[in-house]
């Protein structure tokens, strides 16, 4: 059981910022990432449809006989991951925006959130946000057409950049000293939102507490891969694989990148 793999999905190719920090926490670990991007956004559908999607990438992962599934997306965690947990057996980490450490960081009370509507517009991150940011403003952005672009490779592009401008400017209005990415495609961002936010606003997002989160749950099931060998990573894309393979910047030879329908 050890030595199979953590499974990761994502509605398309940015969950690979959560990959990248829980190959880094766990360079023992073999990897198995599915790129759902013939389904992005996932942020504009039903949650019935993102429940859908959600079972589908699992019961794939499952099939390639992962130990673990790792929902790398905040849209399907705020949707499905109570029905995940509640169908299947394996462990299930999720990703949840960081609002908790914003709340507790803040010094003007003021707290951005750049999300999906999917995950802004859902039960759990209401939840979330009235448990820990109760006493403070949080200032929810929608941040529509992002992930569109950044499955299209256009992440350094100038129609990101106006995008990203109308999004952030408002927020930076209102005096936001922390900025929490709540889609786990958005840290491909950071340095182009770098350039618009002023110096004094922190940006958070959620990939080391995922990694640390991914960690402890293997270790408490025991399911640790106690090999002295370094993991493998298979990433499967049901879209275009060479968008994958930019954005995996890919030149290493444990990386397999394959294309796969599901
Ligand atoms: C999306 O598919 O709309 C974004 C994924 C996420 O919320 O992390």
């Amino acid at each position: 059981m050890q030595h199979q793999a953590i499974g990761i999905f994502d509605s398309g190719i940015g969950g690979t910022s959560i990959w990248k920090e829980i190959s880094l926490a766990l360079p023992k670990e073999n990897t198995i990432y599915l790129a759902d991007s013939k389904n992005a956004p996932y942020g504009k559908r039903s949650k019935d449809e993102i429940i859908a999607l959600s079972i589908k990438n699992t019961e794939k992962l499952l099939d390639l006989n992962c130990k673990i599934i790792v929902v790398a997306c905040n849209t399907a965690t705020t949707n499905a991951i109570k029905i995940l947990r509640s169908s299947y057996d394996v462990p299930f980490i999720g990703i949840e925006p960081a609002i908790k450490p914003a709340a507790i960081q803040t010094k003007t009370k003021k707290v951005g959130v750049l999300a999906t509507k999917g995950t802004l517009s859902s039960e759990l991150f209401a939840k979330t946000s009235d448990l820990h940011a109760n006493d403070i403003e949080v200032i929810e952005v929608v941040g529509t057409g992002l992930v569109e672009l950044i499955e299209d490779g256009k992440i350094d592009s100038p129609e990101m950049y106006t995008l990203l401008t109308s999004y952030i400017t408002p927020m930076i209005k209102k005096n936001i000293d922390h900025l929490v990415l709540g889609c786990t495609h958005y840290p491909y961002l950071i340095p182009s939102i770098k350039k618009i936010l002023p110096d004094n606003v922190t940006i958070i997002d959620s990939g080391e507490a995922v990694a640390r989160q991914t960690k402890a749950v293997l270790k408490t099931n025991n399911l640790l891969n106690n090999t002295l060998e370094t993991g493998t990573h298979t990433f499967y894309t049901n879209h275009d694989i060479e968008i994958l393979k930019s954005i995996l910047k890919h030149n290493n030879s444990s990386l397999h990148i394959r294309r796969l329908t599901f």
